[in-house]
């Protein structure tokens, strides 16, 4: 058994510092997708895969796609590569990624099709991810954090209903229209089934975990409450019933004025901001209650220029005097130049 003091060595990671609410004169820096097509390593390993499912699914280039991004740039983070869609194919869902379209999945519209599905998922199929955080964990220099992830329930449904991403998550919202047991009965499975993932992801080495909600902006206040706030709240009770000091992140992408509400009824340690959020209401309104990550605009990132550096001082200005993490809004994009990226780093660290 360790000192009490012992996590809080001078070798924690600032990322993890700032999670547990230091406020630091440099903020910890990742980014969203900073593993992905914009590096040309991972271009080349991504091709000798073949396919980005057996990209996922091997723990050796898994690893070494992971830690891509922390070699070349020293993140103060590396975020495990996978994705929030092996949760629904680990469940039975039949899964394939379409060439330069994006996922596809049998929907599951009706009792029927979720008949096909399991009520647990097979932590057999999620095993490689498992190892390759072990991997990973591994090889990461002891000042650079580790964060897993899942999708949250409301995003990993949307996908599951529609069978592909779609515009206004038309699909599932139709569902919880004309069905809401049997969409619940979804929600369901994939609370259970994230609860399970987190904690393996945790065991396996994880310093903390962020939850994936790209599409809670698309919610109304009482949707958002019914299929975003209390599933969530269930994936953070459940991972803390085994893992009590589990350090989670909740990313509600989209959900602005409903932020603190969230925060509030879910209990993340942390959240994540989109970029068009309200500076100074997520300064006064949620950064007073939990650290925060965020927001810089992906589109901004790639045009570059004195923009970007505008754009950093903003977000440095509006959040640099509480606990913060820097990050965009969003995932980085495909085709933003690997310059960009590297001004970025040397305008956080100035
Ligand atoms: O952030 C990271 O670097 C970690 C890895 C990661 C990926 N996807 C890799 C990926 C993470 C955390 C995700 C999360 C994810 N996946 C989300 C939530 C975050 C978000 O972006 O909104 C969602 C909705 C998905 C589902 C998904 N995966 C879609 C819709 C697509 C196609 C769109 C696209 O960008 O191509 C993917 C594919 C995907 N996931 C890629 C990567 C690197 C690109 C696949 C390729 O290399 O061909």
């Amino acid at each position: 058994m360790g000192w009490p003091m012992s996590t809080a060595t001078k070798h924690e990671p600032a990322f993890l510092k700032a999670l547990s609410g230091q406020t630091l004169s440099t903020p910890p820096i990742w980014m969203m997708r900073q593993a992905g097509r914009y590096l040309p390593e991972y271009r080349e390993l991504r091709a000798k895969a073949g396919s980005f499912l057996s990209l996922c699914y091997n723990p050796e280039m898994a690893a070494e796609v992971t830690l891509q991004p922390i070699r070349r740039f020293g993140f103060d983070a590396a975020i495990l590569f996978s994705d929030i869609l092996v949760v629904p194919q680990a469940l039975g869902q039949k899964l394939w990624f379409v060439e330069g379209e994006g996922p596809r999945l049998e929907p599951v519209a009706d009792a029927t099709r979720l008949g096909e599905i399991n009520e647990r998922a097979d932590p057999d199929l999620l095993a490689p991810v498992i190892e390759t955080v072990r991997r990973v964990k591994t090889s990461l220099p002891q000042e650079t954090a580790f964060i897993g992830f899942c999708g949250a329930p409301w995003t990993v449904a949307t996908y599951m209903v529609a069978g592909r991403g779609t515009p206004d998550q038309g699909p599932a919202k139709a569902l919880f229209g004309s069905d809401p047991a049997l969409f619940q009965q979804i929600i369901d499975r994939i609370v259970e089934a994230s609860i399970d993932y987190l904690c393996a992801q945790i065991e396996a080495g994880v310093d903390a975990v962020q939850i994936f909600d790209s599409w809670a902006g698309s919610l109304g206040a009482d949707d958002f409450e019914r299929w975003c706030v209390t599933p969530t709240r269930r994936i953070v009770d459940g991972v803390r019933a085994r893992h009590p000091k589990s350090r989670i992140i909740g990313f509600p992408r989209g959900a602005g004025r409903l932020i603190p509400r969230y925060v509030a009824a879910t209990g993340v340690d942390a959240v994540g901001l989109e970029s068009d959020i309200d500076r100074a209401f997520a300064r006064d309104e949620i950064q007073s209650l939990v650290p925060v990550q965020g927001n810089l605009d992906p589109l901004v990132l790639r045009s570059g220029g004195p923009e970007l550096e505008r754009e950093v001082e903003a977000v440095r200005a509006a959040f640099g005097d509480g606990p913060f993490v820097f990050n965009l809004g969003h995932g980085i994009l495909p085709d933003t130049p690997i310059a960009h990226v590297e001004r970025l780093l040397a305008a956080v660290r100035a």
